[in-house]
């Protein structure tokens, strides 16, 4: 290889660990000053325990209107609602300018996969049948407080590791979980999530707040 495509290869690969780590420290400084998780995709196993044969949402979930990110990353979750779950719409909330723009992109022909840069904080969840998050346990009181009272009734929640603690805690809340499962993940894919739980929620009743 003559030194010019060498020169450029190089170029080019420092372009791109420029990007990634870009996008990486961005999603950082929003996780920490706008109460978020960081960037780091949901292992495709979990996906899949959600949406796959004999998964969560064959069992849990009633209604196949709207399904709901809360921080969709690459957007796997959007892409996988409206294409193997059915749904006719899915929303993911994100506030990294560039992971919106990616899931966008691999979404511009699909109908009904839809990327809103906005905070988590501020989703829309009136009509949502299925609310997904993959948080971090800062936030789970203050998420717990905004589901119960904006889902309505018979909504199902599915957090990725982490659980809302008024439930662990056994204090009565409008969220009841119902099937929480442990998914066997692997490190597959490069993604950084692991096996682990999917804890799994109805909303039950509206929050008396
Ligand atoms: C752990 S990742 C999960 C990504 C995706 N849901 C998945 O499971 O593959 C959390 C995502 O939430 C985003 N995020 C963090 N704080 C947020 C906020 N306040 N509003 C919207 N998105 C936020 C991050 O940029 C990151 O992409």
């Amino acid at each position: 290889m003559g030194n010019e495509a060498r020169v450029g290869r190089s170029e080019l690969a420092l372009a791109a660990g420029t990007a990634v780590n870009a996008v990486f420290a961005y999603s950082f400084v929003t996780a920490w000053r706008r109460k978020g998780a960081p960037f780091v995709p949901s292992a495709q196993a979990k996906i899949d325990a959600i949406f796959g044969r004999g998964g969560v949402l064959q069992s849990h979930v009633r209604r196949r209107q709207h399904a709901v990110d809360l921080g969709s990353g690459g957007g796997a979750f959007v892409r996988a609602a409206v294409r193997n779950g059915h749904f006719a719409r899915a929303t993911g909330y994100e506030l990294n300018p560039a992971l919106v723009l990616f899931a966008r992109m691999q979404s511009v022909l699909a109908r009904g996969e839809h990327f809103r840069l906005c905070s988590l904080w501020d989703a829309d969840l009136s009509d949502a049948d299925l609310v997904f998050v993959y948080g971090v346990p800062s936030i789970m009181v203050a998420l717990e407080a905004k589901l119960t009272r904006e889902l309505p009734v018979d909504a199902v929640v599915v957090s990725n590791l982490f659980r809302f603690p008024d439930v662990e805690n056994g204090r009565t809340t409008a969220l009841v979980e119902e099937a929480s499962q442990w998914v066997d993940a692997g490190l597959q894919n490069l993604s950084m999530d692991d096996s682990g739980m999917l804890f799994v929620y109805r909303h039950r009743a509206k929050s008396s707040e």
